[in-house]
């Protein structure tokens, strides 16, 4: 079997759920706390012991790039100013090596993963998507490529969500269950009505490179796009296709109240904010004659 070496980030979408913020500055370069989302996903692919990175930018998207390369002026200026601990911060990101390639235009998540094919080759890889960040104790992708290393499926990452939620999302039929991993009968993009499941699509996937073979008809499905899921589908007919709940927390950073939300979380999180961060929160709560139920 081979290992998984290689993933996709893919980053080439518009950001409309963001917009105005997202108008000028890459969904991907908002920050949780005080690191870009971006960041998160890179860090989850190379602590899961992948190799190489390819990240699909688009229009606008220079920041994503930059933020990944040195920054020679600003370090020297952090070197002469003796502030060692933020020239660490700073450094850090330009360690890793990455690759891009544009998309010239967001036709899809399946048409942003399909402009990687020459890089992927012919092995099975990963794709991340910067809307989910995983805290596990084991990284999300990880767990899933040692799941496809034991089986030769594709693997797909699921939780659960309200059902009320589920028409945000690929959502799986489930055919069988052997623990935290199912089997699929197939995989709908967006349910409007009658989800099979409430079992739903996350942003990290383990692919086998047959998947280019059906991103390559390049045909739209849901939102007039060329979506992953419809191609994940066929490549469920041809060879199956697993879904795996992973084990960790999932934040959902793609939309505006879950970016919200996270931040919150994470800053509660941080030791060094942590009790500034209450203390304003009631401060705030309590100019603002509001209270906790
Ligand atoms: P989303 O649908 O969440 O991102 O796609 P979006 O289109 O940028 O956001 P909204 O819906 O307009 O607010 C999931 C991921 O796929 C990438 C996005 O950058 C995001 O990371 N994507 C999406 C592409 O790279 N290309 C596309 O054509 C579409």
């Amino acid at each position: 079997m081979k290992k998984v070496r290689k993933a996709v980030i893919p980053a080439a979408g518009l950001g409309t759920r963001f917009l105005p913020a997202t108008k000028a500055l890459p969904k991907e370069m908002l920050p949780i706390v005080n690191k870009p989302t971006i960041q998160y996903i890179v860090e989850e692919a190379v602590k899961a012991g992948i190799e190489d990175i390819i990240i699909v930018t688009g229009k606008g998207k220079r920041a994503i790039e930059d933020h990944f390369d040195i920054a020679y002026e600003l370090e020297q200026n952090l070197i002469q100013k003796k502030k060692f601990d933020l020239l660490e911060k700073v450094r850090e990101p330009s360690k890793i090596d990455i690759h891009y390639i544009r998309q010239k235009s967001p036709k899809g998540l399946g048409h942003a993963v399909w402009c990687a094919r020459k890089f992927i080759g012919d092995e099975p890889f990963a794709v991340l998507l910067g809307d989910d960040i995983v805290q596990a104790e084991k990284p999300c992708i990880q767990q899933m490529a040692e799941q496809y290393e034991k089986t030769g499926h594709s693997v797909i990452g699921i939780k659960e969500v309200p059902y009320s939620e589920t028409y945000r999302y690929g959502i799986i039929d489930p055919e069988s269950q052997e623990g935290r991993l199912f089997h699929v009968k197939k995989f709908v993009e967006k349910p409007e009505s009658n989800p099979p499941s409430n079992m739903a699509i996350i942003g990290r996937y383990i692919l086998t490179p047959e998947i280019f073979d059906f991103l390559e008809k390049k045909e739209i499905g849901a939102g007039g796009e060329i979506q992953l899921t419809d191609a994940i589908q066929k490549l469920n007919e041809l060879q199956g296709v697993d879904a795996y709940q992973f084990e960790g927390k999932r934040f959902d950073v793609g939309q505006v109240l879950g970016f919200v939300l996270t931040n919150i979380e994470m800053a509660l999180q941080n030791e060094d904010l942590r009790d500034d961060v209450l203390e304003g929160i009631e401060k705030i709560l309590h100019e603002n004659k509001l209270s906790l139920k």
